[in-house]
This record gives structure tokens, sequence and C-alpha cells, in this order.
């Protein structure tokens, strides 16, 4: 029978690239806690009419890359293709706005998107998310901004480039919208067949097409900026005020406008000119009607999402590596020595200790061998000999040098070591 292979677009995370995004995890994890974000974990399925009313009929992600299915009562669900759409969901159904005004959410797992895969596209992928809700101003903008560039740092990545805009509100983007269709209506002879659509449900979308030609089209656009209201663009000019006094650089994109229809007001990413055409590292912005869209109480709320699989391109050669243990590797020889050093072996491991044994029946030297290739740091060998004085031989692999030790101070002895 022929070998099952995986989906295309959905990769394995092998033991060594997960250690890596683990410990990207935690350093994630610490900014979080600095800035008080906790975690929320709602599920990766949900009905697919939260992400349809929330993401945007008019979108990519909902027109053509969501993984949605009936289930076996005909409900019609999708794998989650972000994670914002679910934490308002679920701050909405959990009442979480009674307990108190702010909430600062993450959350970290897979997402599902049916896109073309390529180098840093996949149909599985990861991000780290956050959300601010509750908060209208700018200076959570700000925070939330500087909280992602300094995850972004803390993995090492020294050159993100920093894009701003801002989408206004309902209210000013009306009047650029149809100027904006106007505009392009105007110059339709440059525009693919998609673009012609789209100018005419949802116009702001055409800035997310990737197409030569139409990228040419818009290159004399309106600009929003240029039509939003006198709120919206104070609300602008205190966001770069406060980047500034944080020394954040950017550079304002009047053409950002993010692929998700629930944004108002700042939308921001982060690109790595190191990658490729998928060099957005992060994106993320302010939505300000959103929890209102989905039956909550009206309350601003602001987030960003940070993909996992991005990160790893940029930093796979750059050193960073999880820290691992030393090994403790017991090597016993004859049948009497592997009883006693399976009792020794688990009260080293009671001690948060990494320890193996050995599980060949081979004589000294293949073992050491093995020891060598799993890279132990200390071998504890014990044959009949050493069985019958009470001690075993504790060798040091990085200096070659042994000694032997009682079987009841090995513990202690350990400790001390490798303590320092
Ligand atoms: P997004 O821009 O769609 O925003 O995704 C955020 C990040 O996820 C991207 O910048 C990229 O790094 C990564 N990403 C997206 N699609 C893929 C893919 N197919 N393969 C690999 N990585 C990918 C959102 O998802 C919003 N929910 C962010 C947000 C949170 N806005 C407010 N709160």
């Amino acid at each position: 029978m022929g070998e099952i292979q995986s989906i295309r677009g959905f990769k394995d995370i092998l033991p060594d690239e997960a250690e890596l995004r683990y410990e990207l995890e935690l350093r994630a994890r610490k900014v979080f806690s600095t800035f008080g974000f906790r975690e929320i974990n709602p599920p990766i399925v949900e009905r697919t009419e939260l992400f349809s009313r929330s993401i945007g009929e008019g979108t990519d992600i909902v027109s053509k890359e969501m993984y949605s299915f009936n289930d076996l009562k005909g409900r019609n669900l999708t794998l989650r293709p972000e994670a914002t759409a679910s934490v308002i969901r679920a701050y909405i159904q959990n009442r979480l706005y009674n307990r108190g005004p702010i909430h600062k959410l993450f959350t970290i797992g897979p997402m599902f998107r049916y896109e073309r895969p390529q180098k840093g596209r996949f149909r599985q992928f990861y991000q780290i998310n956050a959300e601010l809700i509750g908060d209208g101003g700018p200076i959570s903008d700000a925070e939330l901004i500087i909280m992602a560039m300094k995850i972004i740092n803390g993995f090492g990545i020294t050159e993100p480039a920093l894009e701003i805009n801002s989408l206004g509100c309902p209210e000013c983007r009306g009047a650029f919208r149809d100027r904006l269709q106007e505009y392009l209506k105007k110059n339709t002879d440059g525009l693919c067949g998609n673009c012609v659509h789209r100018l005419e449900i949802n116009p702001l979308r055409v800035f997310d097409c990737k197409v030569k030609g139409c990228k040419e089209t818009l290159v004399d656009a309106p600009s929003i900026l240029d039509f939003i209201c006198n709120e919206c663009k104070d609300h602008f000019d205190e966001l770069r005020e406060y980047l500034s006094i944080s020394s954040i650089h950017f550079t304002i994109n009047h053409r950002l406008v993010r692929g998700l229809d629930y944004y108002t007001r700042t939308t921001f990413e982060i690109i790595s000119h190191t990658l490729g055409a998928q060099n957005a590292i992060a994106g993320g912005g302010r939505y300000d009607g959103l929890v209102r869209l989905l039956g909550g109480p009206d309350i601003p709320a602001m987030g960003f999402a940070i993909g996992m699989e991005r990160i790893m391109e940029i930093i796979k050669d750059s050193g960073i590596s999880a820290k691992k243990g030393h090994l403790i590797y017991f090597i016993p020889l004859g049948d009497k020595a592997r009883k006693r050093l399976f009792l020794l072996l688990d009260e080293i491991r009671s001690e948060d200790l990494w320890a193996e044994i050995s599980y060949e029946k081979k004589g000294l030297k293949g073992q050491m061998k093995r020891a060598n290739k799993m890279g132990a740091s200390h071998v504890i060998i014990a044959g009949d000999h050493e069985l019958e004085s009470g001690r075993v031989i504790l060798k040091h692999m990085t200096t070659g040098t042994q000694k032997e030790i009682p079987f009841n101070g090995i513990i202690n002895h350990l400790r001390e070591e490798l303590s320092n």
C-alpha cells in the first residue's frame, strides 16, 4: 500500500522547528505580560456567518479562501481564517464587558486559508494575535504597535519596517469611496476583471490587488488621507506623536487598506524586506464597529496578528535556538545493573533533569557512541563491579574525565554541578 501524504499547504512542524517556535512563543508571552495581556483561546471552528459578517463578503478571505463545510446536522461551519472575529464573539458571548472596561487578550494558534501555497504562505499557518478591547484613543493604537514591534524585535528581527495609515470612520470613508469609485470607473481599462467587479461592491479592495496593471492604475488614485474628517485626522496625528515619543520609525502608506473589512481609522503592517512577495510579518488595526456589528455593545477595539511562518523564515539561520537541558545518559552493563540504574533514572528525573537510559544491550563502546550522538553532557555507567561497591562511574562528555561516585551521592553531585 502506498504512503499517505499530508495535504498541500499543510506542513508538519518537526521537533527542531517546534522547539524554536516554543522559544519564540515564550518570548512573546513575556512581552504580553508586561503590557497586561491575558490569554484567551476560542475554538478553531465557528459558524461561517461569524466570518462573513465581520471580515466582509467582498473580501478575498470570505469569497474564496475559507475552509467551510456542513457538519452532520447541516450547520455551515468554517475553520477560522483569522482570530479577531472569534475573540470578539467570545468577548460578547461571555459578556466580558461586564467584568471591566478594558480587555487585553492574546491568542496563539493555527488559522486556515485556502490561498495558493508559496514561500511564506500556507493553508494552515500560525498567528500570534492580540486584541485590546474597550479603548478608542490613539494611545492604545500606539501601545499595540509598540508591543508588536517589541515582540518582533525580541525574535532578533532588527530591521522590520512599520507602515501606518488611517482608513477614517464610516462617515468620512463614504466620500473617499465615492471618489475612488469614480476614479476607477474612468480607468477600468487598466484593471483586471476581478477589480472591475470589485470596484462596484467594494472599491477599496482594489488596493489589495497584486496584478501589475491594477497597481499601476492606482498610482494616481485619490488618497484616503485627503478625505478623513477632523476627528480621524487628530487621532492619526496623535498616534504619530506617540510613536515618535517612543522613537518608533514608520512610514505612511495611504494605500494600506488591509484585506479585511472591519477596520476603521488606524491600520498598520510590519514588513520585512528580506522576505519575497509575502513580506508582511504582521498586520492589524482599529475596528471600532466590530463589537456592535457582531451583536455586542458599542465598544471600540484594536488588534494585530504576527505570522509565525514568516518569522521562522527570517530567523531560521539566525542562530536563535531553543535552550536544551543537559542530558544525563545511563549505560548499564548487565541485567542487574540495568534494574538498579532504572530506579536511579527515575530519581534523577524527579529533580527535573533530563535523563535517558540506553535501551540497547550492546557493549560499552557502542553505547558510548550513542551517548555522544545524542549530545549527552554526562554518562552514568554501572556494571557488576560498581554495583558491588555501591558506586557508579560518572563521565563528563566534554572533558572526558570520569570519577566514581556513591549511588546515594549522585543526585547531590549532579545538582551541584549543573547549578553552576
Ligand atoms: P492578516 O493581515 O490577514 O490580519 O494576517 C496577519 C499576518 O498573518 C500576516 O501579516 C502574515 O504574516 C500572516 N499570514 C496571513 N495569511 C497567511 C498565510 N496564508 N500563510 C502564512 N502567514 C499568513 C489578520 O489576520 C487580522 N485578524 C489581524 C488583526 C487582529 N487585526 C486586528 N486584530
